[in-house]
């Protein structure tokens, strides 16, 4: 009986499935689903489904359109600025109900450094040196914005930047190739996890692909100068890291890339990305990129636009209106041909497939309070913040431990909204907890604070000046908290000079005659020339744009419950006629020689530089041999001692370095890096296994990767040791 009750149910259930169209049917493999969906589509349901509009008026300022209102059928993507699920669900099944075929939408929005728990900014997330921690924080930048109906971030921006009067250079990881891939990495994989359909994750964007860091002077939508050579061993790495860790899209750069504007360049998006890479994901542009080719001078009109783009391999238009207004046209004239139009589908239904956004259209409602600011976000907001500070000047000031009264002064001591920093998507104000409230927690009833504000983020009021010193001569201490204000970083924001407005300087000169330590506390979202201010300071904390938990750990630091542990990610030049200055420079015909007359050519603060409340002893790098084989892992160690009082987390970068090389190759690269908590007195022995093709190898122009006999040296701080790879 049962038997048969069972086979009538297997027969019904092979009956029904008999049914349904393959592309609807869950149990069968993405491409066949892909390739049974798009046999079905007409031409012009196969270009909307390549047009990401905005819903609503756009909330990038810098991105001005007519607001969208009403939302197509068959639209393929939309920007999302909203947190309620309720409105997506209502936008999705009206354009699902519309929709002949019932292709739902896929949901983008910018989520940078977290959706509502605000973290650090990226830039200062990269000098924490703790990926696992930057998964982590990824993935619950994930949670909130795939709770709240978004379902991909154009994020992480992974653009290699050596010029901080970009202020882009504020959402990337730094100036190093190799420390951009690691993060990339580790945020690709807390977005997306091991399964897209999952409630909890998103599809990650790597961008702007590619050199948009390169930007000439700082400036912003402009040109850059990108030899071949360059692009490979500078610019893509951090891409191709993402592509190996699963990015399913990549979004294409406002910039001319040394003649080709990177969202018209058939090298990058075609021969790199999908061909070399075999990237099975789509490209998306960056807003207006497909329109402005016009302004860049390779397209007479938005059709044209339209055919440099599209046959370039840039397949989803987000708001330039050209694709939706000539593709179809383009294609019916032969102009793109029709496998390249079917391409560009294919890879924008596998994402909605993988997201499984046919099968769970719609977000499931639920609370703020079951998606925002959940206690494990927030202690990874703290903990982020504690390690992403970096402890530049102490001279017997910190940690502040006998302060019975502290003055407080400066217009980041009290601010909040400055310090979510750029691209903040849903960070709010109230929850930020500012410097003032942060040393109110940590010294409690230890000390008295007295603040002042002294003076604004620029201007010329010097009103506050008088209350300001009255402040700093009362108290046995000052805490001078500097900065920037967040629109001062981030898209469209560059400044012809990294220090700070005179009126921040003046402020600190009047400080300082109250003749009473002064700790600096800087938040920017870029190193600033703090040359004028560095001998006014006897501590400097660069505490960047921390997000919403920045305060305490702040406090922490200066009281010296928490050992900063931050080294930059990012060279802090003298000055902004120093630009640019970065450490994996490649070698000068005259090292010597060919400085500036009137100033060192050193930075200020060097890449990987960071003070700590301890101090840590390196000891002799060894090898298992010292000749390298082809194919063949060799272990380099070196043992470091916490020689100090106190617990701290020590960073070990590993550099290589190849002084002898058919292409010269920079001065030294870093290839593996290390954080780990040593006790006090502690000796822990670090290694790094080195992988010769990996490690020791270089790129060349055409992108062929190469490893040459010689010498190459390991460095670490001062050590070098030498290795020989024999022919
Ligand atoms: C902006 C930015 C890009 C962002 C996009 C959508 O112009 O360049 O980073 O993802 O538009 O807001």
């Amino acid at each position: 009986m049962i038997a048969g009750l069972l086979l009538c149910t297997t027969l019904g259930a092979q009956a029904r499935k008999k049914d349904i169209p393959v592309y609807r049917d869950a149990s069968r493999p993405v491409e066949e689903r892909v390739e049974d969906l798009l046999a079905r589509m007409t031409l012009e349901e196969k270009v909307m489904q390549l047009n990401q509009y905005t819903l609503g008026r756009n909330d990038n300022a810098n991105n001005m359109a007519d607001p969208v209102n009403d939302l197509p059928a068959e639209l393929g993507s939309v920007i999302y600025f909203s947190m309620s699920a309720e409105l997506r669900n209502y936008v999705q099944k009206r354009v699902m109900e519309r929709s002949r075929l019932g292709i739902p939408m896929v949901f983008g929005h910018d989520v940078i450094h977290g959706f509502r728990t605000v973290y650090p900014i990226s830039l200062a997330q990269a000098c924490s040196w703790n990926p696992e921690l930057v998964r982590q924080a990824a993935e619950v930048a994930a949670q909130e914005s795939r709770m709240s109906g978004v379902d991909w971030t154009f994020s992480p921006m992974i653009d290699v930047a050596r010029d901080p009067r970009w202020g882009r250079v504020s959402e990337g990881y730094g100036e190093d190739p190799y420390a951009n891939a690691v993060f990339c990495a580790a945020t690709v994989k807390g977005y997306q996890g091991d399964d897209l359909a999952d409630g909890r994750r998103m599809a990650a964007c790597l961008k702007h692909f590619a050199g948009y860091g390169a930007s000439e002077a700082g400036r912003d939508y402009v040109y850059t100068e990108i030899s071949r050579q360059t692009l490979w061993d500078t610019y893509l790495p951090p891409y191709q890291a993402g592509i190996e860790a699963g990015a399913v899209t990549v979004m294409s750069c406002f910039n001319n890339i040394s003649g080709t504007p990177g969202s018209a360049d058939p090298y990058l998006l075609t021969e790199v990305l999908k061909k070399r890479w075999a990237h099975d994901g789509f490209v998306v542009s960056d807003w207006g990129a497909i329109e402005q080719l016009r302004a860049q001078g390779v397209a007479a009109d938005k059709k044209q636009a339209a055919d440099r783009a599209f046959n370039a391999g840039l397949d989803m238009d987000m708001m330039n209106r050209c694709y939706d207004a000539h593709l179809a046209d383009l294609v019916r004239e032969g102009v793109v041909p029709q496998e390249r139009l079917d391409d560009a589908v294919r890879r924008v239904l596998r994402l909605k497939f993988r997201l499984g956004l046919f099968e769970n259209p719609y977000t499931p409602e639920s609370s703020e309070e079951e998606r925002f600011l959940l206690p494990g976000s927030l202690r990874i907001a703290e903990q982020l913040a504690e390690e992403t500070m970096v402890l530049l000047k102490n001279e017997g000031v910190l940690p502040l431990r006998e302060a019975k009264k502290i003055a407080v002064i400066g217009p980041i001591a009290k601010e909040r909204w400055h310090l979510l920093g750029a691209w903040a998507s849903k960070g709010r104000t109230e929850e930020v907890e500012s410097v003032f409230m942060g040393l109110e927690k940590e010294f409690g009833e230890r000390a008295e604070l007295l603040y002042a504000r002294g003076c604004d983020f620029d201007g010329e009021d010097r009103a506050g000046f008088a209350e300001a010193l009255a402040a700093a001569t009362a108290a046995d201490v000052t805490v001078l908290c500097l900065g920037e204000k967040r629109n001062w970083s981030g898209e469209n924001a560059s400044r012809s000079t990294i220090a700070l407005p005179e009126i921040q300087q003046r402020l600190a000169e009047v400080v300082s005659k109250s003749g009473k330590p002064v700790v600096l506390v800087l938040s920017s979202g870029r190193p600033l020339d703090v040359s004028r201010l560095e001998p006014l300071s006897d501590a400097i904390v660069q505490m960047w744009q921390p997000g919403i938990r920045g305060g305490r750990p702040l406090a922490g630091i200066l009281a010296g419950r928490i050992n900063p542990s931050g080294r930059l990610a990012i060279t802090f030049p003298r000055s902004t006629g120093q630009i640019p200055i970065y450490y994996c420079r490649r070698p000068s015909a005259r090292p010597h020689q060919g400085k500036y007359q009137e100033l060192s050519s050193e930075p200020l603060y060097e890449f990987g530089y960071g003070l700590s409340y301890t101090t840590y002893d390196y000891g002799e790098l060894k090898a298992e041999t010292a000749s390298i084989e082809r194919g063949k892992k060799l272990t380099v160690t070196i043992p470091v001692t916490n020689s100090g009082a106190m617990d701290g987390a020590e960073t070990v970068l590993w550099y290589v370095s190849d002084p002898v090389c058919r292409i010269a190759r920079p001065v030294k690269e870093l290839k593996h890096f290390e954080k780990r908590m040593l006790r006090s007195g502690e000796t822990h022995t670090f290694s790094f296994e080195i992988d010769p093709e990996r490690d020791l190898s270089f790129v060349d122009g055409d992108g062929n990767r190469f490893l040459e006999a010689g010498d190459y040296y390991v460095i670490v701080k001062d050590r070098k040791l030498k290795l020989t790879l024999a022919e």
